[in-house]
This record gives structure tokens, C-alpha cells and sequence, in this order.
């Protein structure tokens, strides 16, 4: 194993897997787990504190000349049960998984000039240790020369139920029906966007998740790997 550089990609849609199965092979493999997901999420969030001016009708090089301004307070860690993110002193965990973050992520993840940003500070990490890393566009954009490449899909139904069960195991109220709207709205935001949309990178291996536990997927994964 090296220190740093090495990078396994696997991208795919909200509820595919990807960070479940990402999750087990940063584990196994004693690596980093780079959830870009967090990254927006915790802008999200600090745009919805700080500023939520600038999301009313979100101009991309206000929005990120703002994040720029805020990056000394952020402090990114990266380890192998994921990205430790802290604004100001404060680990944020659940800021990032909360309704109102969720619903604003995939608006502050269009603007290019933040995944420029997000982007940047993802490399950065990499640097310093080998990882896997996960979401939308780490094969295609971030990381294009990534050791492996994987894309983990699944029918819109099956990502919700799965989303809707973690959602109620949190104790929150939603309906199976809302969660699957919620996960189609996304998909679509991700899909149609100009800025590095949900794709299949080039070389990535696909695997269909829908009728697989993450124990499955990962000696799929592994299969590949070893
Ligand atoms: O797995 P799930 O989609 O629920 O969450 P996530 O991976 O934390 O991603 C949250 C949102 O961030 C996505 O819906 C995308 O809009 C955005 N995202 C992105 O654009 N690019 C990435 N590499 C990762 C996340």
C-alpha cells in the first residue's frame, strides 16, 4: 500500500449503495473514505446558517467566493469511516443528513464554480492518503485516472424503500411515497445539470445493486480489485 494517490472510484445515484459498499472496502483495505456527498452537504448546510441569502437565487461566483472566504474555519479530515468535516470547532454529522440539507444539496452542487472548489479540496485530501472515494462524478471528473472505476445503480423503488428504512430507523416521519419523489427530484437535478452530471464513467465497471445485499456487491468489487 502507498501513502497517498491511489484511488478507487465508485459513483453512482442516491440509495445505489455506494456509500455502504465504499465504506466496507475503505475498511478492508485500511484506506481513506472520501464521501464527496459530505463536502456539498456541509456547504449546504453552512450556506443555509451563514447565508441563506445567497440560495435565493444562487449566483455561482457569489456562492463560492463566499464558501472561499469561510475555508478557514473548515477543517477536513480524512479517514476510513469517512470525511470528518468541522466549521468552527463543530464536527457537523447529522447538519448533513437533516431534510432541510437533503433538499437544497443537489442546487449548490450545479454551481461549477463550488465543485470546483469541492474538487479542489477533494485532491488535496487524496494527496496524503490512498482512498476510496464516492459520489456523482469522482471516475468521470475528480479522479479520471483512478486505479478501478465503479458505478453501483438500482431501480428508483429500491433506493427509496432503502432511504425511507434509514430515514425511519432515525426515528423520522416520511412517507415511502415522499422519499421516492425526493430521490426522483434529485436524480433528475443530477442527471440533466450542465456541470459534471450523473454519468457512467469511462471504464467503470456497473453493477446493478437492486437484487444484492452490500456484502454481495463488495466480493463483486473485490473480485475486480484482487
Ligand atoms: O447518496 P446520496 O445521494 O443520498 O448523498 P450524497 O452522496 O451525500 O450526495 C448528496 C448530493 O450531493 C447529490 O444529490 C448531488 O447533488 C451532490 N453530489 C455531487 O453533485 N457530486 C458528488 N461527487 C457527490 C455529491
Amino acid at each position: 500500500m502507498s501513502g497517498g494517490g491511489t484511488v478507487i472510484t465508485i459513483d453512482g445515484p442516491a440509495g445505489s449503495g455506494k456509500t455502504t459498499v465504499a465504506r466496507m472496502l475503505a475498511r478492508r483495505l485500511g484506506w481513506g473514505l472520501l464521501e464527496s456527498g459530505s463536502l456539498y452537504r456541509a456547504f449546504t448546510w453552512i450556506l443555509l446558517r451563514e447565508a441563506p441569502r445567497l440560495l435565493e437565487s444562487p449566483e455561482e461566483t457569489a456562492v463560492a467566493n463566499f464558501l472561499r472566504g469561510i475555508l478557514p474555519d473548515l477543517r477536513c479530515e480524512l479517514g476510513e469511516e469517512g470525511l470528518r468535516i468541522y466549521f468552527r470547532g463543530r464536527r457537523l454529522s447529522e447538519e448533513l443528513r437533516a431534510p432541510e440539507t437533503e433538499a437544497r444539496v443537489s442546487e449548490v452542487a450545479a454551481l461549477g464554480a463550488v465543485r470546483r472548489l469541492v474538487n479542489e479540496i477533494l485532491r488535496g485530501l487524496v494527496r496524503e492518503r490512498d482512498a476510496v472515494a464516492e459520489g456523482r462524478d469522482m471516475g468521470s471528473v475528480v479522479f479520471p485516472e483512478a486505479r478501478y472505476k465503479f458505478y453501483l445503480t438500482a431501480s428508483p423503488e429500491v433506493r427509496a424503500r432503502r432511504r425511507y428504512l434509514e430515514w425511519k430507523a432515525k426515528g423520522l416521519e416520511v412517507s415511502e411515497k415522499e422519499v421516492l419523489e425526493g430521490i426522483k427530484a434529485r436524480d433528475h437535478k443530477d442527471s440533466s445539470r450542465r456541470e459534471a452530471p450523473l454519468s457512467i464513467p469511462e471504464g467503470a465497471v456497473v453493477i446493478d445493486t437492486s437484487e444484492l445485499s452490500p456484502e454481495e456487491v463488495l466480493r463483486r468489487v473485490l473480485a475486480y480489485i484482487e
